[in-house]
């Protein structure tokens, strides 16, 4: 049971990976995303938060709706920082202007003062933009823990490769990698008794029979493939970061096809009866282009549940530390 009630604001909210950790200890009061399928997933899986289809970097920090808010999480747009952009170079680093998104939860620091602040993304964003990141943090008066982490160090079964950033008032603060035996694989997650609603070629398939999947490789191209790769899904080890499958796809460990997309929702820790939206009014194939996406766009959920945690647990020890009254954990 929740000792304390503290109100969190999901910025770049996607469809909940963040806001559906952070929802297990804080009260998520407000997540804003301007992809409308994105929000209409968050909003039906959220009654209780105020869900909006709008642009943040228009967002008015010093309104009243931000008035309580104690704490911020948020990941912004990252395809132009991404390792896996084959495109990036240092010039279009600093041209590419969806890259200042990043920066929007520091004017919202600046403005609402939270408790905390937790910022994720890839890996890729440049150590430049990582250190100034800090940096402003630390100019506000927060602590700052930044480290590249594997989410399957964090509770998911895949190794989805993050950059988080844990800024706080009141000291430094991380949650402890979880110890390996500990660690999930994906038979978690496997539904054998679901047919894919991803669909194989024939002549993808044969050449799919013939991979040696050797250990420790995750992802296998094939020749021809336009940059797909195949990630051989294997029982007892994680599984690689989950992308939209028009970049990866995820061949069964029988080899009959490919994960569904609901095998994919359980890999980003999502429960089985949450919904994904997409416009009724797009093809069949259009619609799973999104569920992939905005699969694709998740923090898995038990990861950001642990950042939960540990800042919540660390916000109840500074109130303790405080005031004569004690919050139990
Ligand atoms: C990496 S995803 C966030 C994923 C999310 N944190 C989660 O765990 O599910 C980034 C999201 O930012 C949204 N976005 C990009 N620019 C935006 C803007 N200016 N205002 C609002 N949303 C934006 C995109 O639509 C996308 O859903």
């Amino acid at each position: 049971m929740r000792k304390i009630d503290l109100r969190v604001a999901d910025l770049f909210a996607g469809m909940g990976g963040l806001g559906t950790g952070f929802s297990k200890h804080f009260n998520v009061d407000l997540a804003i995303d301007w992809d409308y399928e994105a929000y209409m997933t968050y909003k039906n899986n959220h009654k209780y938060t105020d869900t909006r289809n709008e642009d943040v970097a228009i967002q008015d920090f010093g309104k009243k709706d931000f008035d309580m808010i104690s704490g911020f999480v948020g990941g912004a747009p990252c395809q132009g920082f991404s390792n896996i952009n084959a495109k990036r170079t240092k010039d279009s680093i600093e041209e590419d202007e969806r890259n200042n998104y990043i920066y929007e939860l520091v004017r919202a620091t600046k403005s609402v003062k939270p408790d905390f602040v937790l910022m994720e993304n890839v890996q890729g964003v440049p150590k430049e933009i990582k250190k100034d990141l800090a940096k402003k943090f630390r100019k506000l008066g927060y602590k700052v823990v930044s480290k590249n982490i594997r989410c399957w160090d964090y509770g998911s079964v895949q190794l989805g490769k993050r950059w988080i950033l844990v800024a706080s008032l009141h000291g430094h603060v991380y949650p402890d990698p979880i110890p390996e035996s500990q660690r999930r694989t994906a038979k978690d997650i496997l539904r054998p008794n679901i047919e894919s609603d991803i669909t194989v070629t024939k002549s993808v398939l044969e050449q799919i029979q013939k991979i040696e999947v050797r250990d420790g490789k995750l992802w296998y191209p094939l020749p021809n493939s336009k940059g797909v790769n195949y990630c051989m899904v294997q029982p007892d080890k994680h599984i690689g970061k989950i992308l939209n499958f028009t970049k990866m796809r995820y061949v069964k460990p029988d080899r009959t096809g490919y994960l569904s997309s609901h095998e994919m929702k359980l890999a980003q820790g999502f429960p089985p009866d949450y919904e994904i939206y997409t416009d009724p009014d797009k093809s069949p194939s259009k619609q799973r282009k999104s569920i992939g996406q905005q699969l694709a766009n998740a923090v898995p959920v038990e990861t950001a549940e642990m950042f939960s945690q540990a800042i919540y647990d660390h916000i109840l020890e500074s109130m303790n530390s405080l005031s004569h009254w004690r919050f139990d954990k």
